[in-house]
């Protein structure tokens, strides 16, 4: 029984995903932009089945935690109307505790793998938008490198696309964990508080607009620094969209505000670094390579309950040949 095996790196997003306007299609908002990461990873194997089955690192799950990937294959059979069922095997190369969500590595993988166990000649657009069903975020590490996530407007418009391969950019980025306790809000109910409450939510699109903008020029002059910038404001204006909703959340710790004050003390002294936070209360420093290590020692030496994983831009979709 033929069997394919796809691997898909995670992202994270330095231009926010933050707002669905279709949630079963998952079409967003606006546009977002993320940089895929080198040293995440899920590693997928699909054969066709008699039923479908769903192994995560080598345990066989039942059928609470296969929900949501059971669901994605009842969405692929329907879209391209076939019957057979699938074998899946996963195994997540991105530590629970990297604080990087795994659903976009683990959509893209299967998505992929999908795909190729049919033989259907798709282009990797249209493999985005297959993923993109799974999970917002899978729609972008379908590529690597700087990906930008075309919101469109249906399921065919709805899209990720490589806008730089990050080869020639001088960015590291070191993922600190502060907290690894399973955040008490998920993406897709926080994006919904705050669509429907946040008086703000109505400039985001126009917010996005902009920092989507300024940073691909950024990119394309290779300017570090404003990539940082906008990268860290852009963070910023999404969280500041949960503490305006009603009633106000947050995804921040206490300890996610004196990481923020320690890059802000870090970049006075002289040290080009920004940061970037998701859904949840960890930070991920933006750095470059002649100064990541100095950031991760003064960050180890000053926080001594934290973790760091050292990354840098990563590849999209390969396939395994065995
Ligand atoms: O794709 P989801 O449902 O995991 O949502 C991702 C939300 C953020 O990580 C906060 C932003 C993003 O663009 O990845």
């Amino acid at each position: 029984m033929k069997k394919v095996t796809a691997i898909a790196h995670t992202n994270i997003a330095l231009i926010k995903y933050w707002g669905k306007a279709d949630e079963e299609l998952r079409i967003p908002y606006t546009d977002s932009l993320s940089l895929t990461l080198n040293d995440f990873y899920t590693e997928t194997s699909v054969s066709r089945s008699l039923k479908d089955e769903f192994w995560l690192d080598n345990k066989l799950q039942d059928l609470t935690h296969s929900k949501r990937v059971f669901k994605f294959l009842d969405y692929f059979r329907k879209k391209f109307n076939i019957n057979e069922h699938f074998l899946i095997k996963s195994f997540n190369h991105v530590p629970n505790s990297a604080g990087l969500a795994s659903s976009a590595s683990a959509f893209a993988a299967l998505a992929a793998a999908l795909v190729k166990v049919m033989d259907f000649n798709l282009s990797f657009e249209d493999i985005s938008k297959l993923a993109r069903v799974g999970s917002g975020s899978a729609s972008r590490s379908i590529m690597g490198g700087f990906v930008q996530w075309h919101a469109g407007i249906d399921d065919e418009t709805s899209f990720a696309e490589q806008f730089n391969d990050g080869q020639n950019i001088d960015i590291s980025l070191i993922s600190v964990i502060l907290n690894d306790t399973p955040k008490k809000i998920s993406s897709t109910e926080g994006m919904l508080k705050t669509k429907l409450t946040s008086p703000f939510y109505q400039i985001w699109p126009k917010v996005v607009e902009k920092d989507l903008t300024d940073i691909k020029k950024a990119i394309s002059n290779n300017d570090f620094n404003k990539i940082g910038e906008i990268a860290e404001h852009n963070a910023m204006e999404m969280h500041a969209l949960t503490f305006s909703s009603n009633p106000s959340f947050t995804y921040f710790e206490p300890e996610t505000l004196e990481l923020i004050n320690y890059i802000h003390e870090l970049r006075a002294s002289g040290i080009p670094v920004y940061f970037t936070i998701d859904a949840g209360p960890n930070v991920k420093v933006i750095c470059q390579k002649e100064t990541v290590n100095l950031v991760n020692d003064k960050l180890t030496t000053k926080f001594n309950n934290i973790k760091t994983i050292v990354t840098k831009p990563g590849p999209g979709i390969q396939y395994k040949t065995i």
